[in-house]
């Protein structure tokens, strides 16, 4: 089937269950700028609110987290002129979608989804249906939209290759090539952003030590304490790449460095070649500081003042809702309700 042109648009999300951390921030949101600024797509970002809520959230924890992040992605670069911002629930159109691609998706399809198999551990009868569900969700968060360009970090990519997959059997099994093939964008330094006292882990707002994480919303003193306190070994840093291979911790200091900086792994091992991780700590908690305070500045002021929030929040919606409405009236038709 050939595939018609579609224009060039950019959607992804981030859900906002707790606070936001240094991977949310490297691996997703100032790529989400990056991408705005590139001036090349159109760009729609999302707080996925009825993702959150595959595993339990406390109501007015959930509210607050929205706005905060809405708040964090202002502060970050995202403009509400160049790009539209919303949550998720108020675009019916992602949940309405989501139900046809309930019926496209197959079980063992998202019964092989590592995440599902990670999250539900082994208590898998006891999780929500949302969970288990939630690839196909999330499918219809980019399809409702014909978006063609997903940037996320490493840990997306199976779900975004599912979204594919989705896509390709719908097209097939109505033969039309109406939704678009997604390219996953996983790129630059920070497409996974590990853990600060274990290199092995992926850094995460659920993982129980605060210190294995930066969040977006640390002080000053905080995020230097925890980048002193950053698990490393005892050897000075190698003058190549290679020497990092298996030194996982010091390779994301590295990596971390590299993304703050808007720079390359490379320039930084360059930089820093031969000298101790007494020497490139403090360094990196400046670069640190000096990049995320501004942000968590921005957004404290901006918590100020909830309303303007939310009226932001509806006005990405209403604009949201214009591209997704024809969309998801096109896929009913296609698929044979009776409009
Ligand atoms: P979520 O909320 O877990 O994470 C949001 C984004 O942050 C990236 N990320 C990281 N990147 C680098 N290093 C890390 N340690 C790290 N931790 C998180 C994630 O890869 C992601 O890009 N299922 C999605 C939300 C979603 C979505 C969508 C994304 C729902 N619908 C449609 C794209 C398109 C999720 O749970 O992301």
């Amino acid at each position: 089937m050939t595939q018609p042109s579609f224009t060039p648009r950019v959607f992804s999300g981030i859900k906002p269950s707790g606070g936001l951390t240094l991977g949310n921030y490297l691996g997703a949101m100032k790529r989400f700028v990056e991408m705005q600024e590139s001036g090349e797509y159109e760009t729609i970002y999302c707080m996925v609110d009825l993702h959150a809520i595959t595993v339990w959230q406390d109501p007015e924890e959930l509210r607050h987290n929205t706005r905060e992040m809405a708040a964090c992605f202002i502060a970050a670069g995202i403009d509400p002129a160049k790009s539209i911002l919303f949550n998720q629930s108020q675009v019916a159109e992602h949940a309405q979608l989501g139900w046809i691609f309930n019926c496209v998706a197959r079980m063992g399809w998202m019964g092989r989804m590592t995440q599902w198999k990670d999250k539900a551990g082994k208590n898998a009868e006891n999780a929500s249906l949302g969970l288990f569900g939630y690839p196909a969700l999330m499918a219809a968060d980019i399809l409702v939209y014909h978006a063609t360009h997903v940037p996320v970090g490493e840990d997306q990519k199976q779900h975004l290759e599912l979204t594919r997959d989705i896509a390709a059997k719908f097209n097939n099994d109505f033969k039309t090539p109406f939704f678009p093939i997604t390219e996953p964008v996983i790129e630059g330094a920070a497409t996974r952003v590990m853990s600060l006292r274990d290199g092995s882990k992926k850094m995460s707002k659920s993982d129980a030590s605060d210190m294995s994480r930066i969040n977006m919303d640390d002080d000053a003193d905080t995020i230097a304490k925890k980048i002193r306190k950053a698990k490393t070994d005892p050897e000075p840093l190698p003058d190549n790449l290679e020497g990092l291979d298996d030194r996982p911790e010091a390779r994301n200091l590295i990596n971390i460095y590299a993304a703050l900086a808007d720079t390359t792994p490379q320039t930084v091992i360059e930089e820093f070649a031969g000298k101790q991780f007494g020497t490139f700590k403090p360094a990196l908690a400046d670069l640190a500081v000096d990049r995320l305070s501004p942000i968590s500045a921005e957004m404290n002021r901006m918590m100020l003042d909830i309303p303007e929030i939310d009226r932001m929040l509806a006005a990405g919606a209403d604009r949201a809702r214009e591209i997704a409405t024809p969309i998801l009236e096109k896929t009913y038709d296609i698929v044979g309700m009776v409009r």
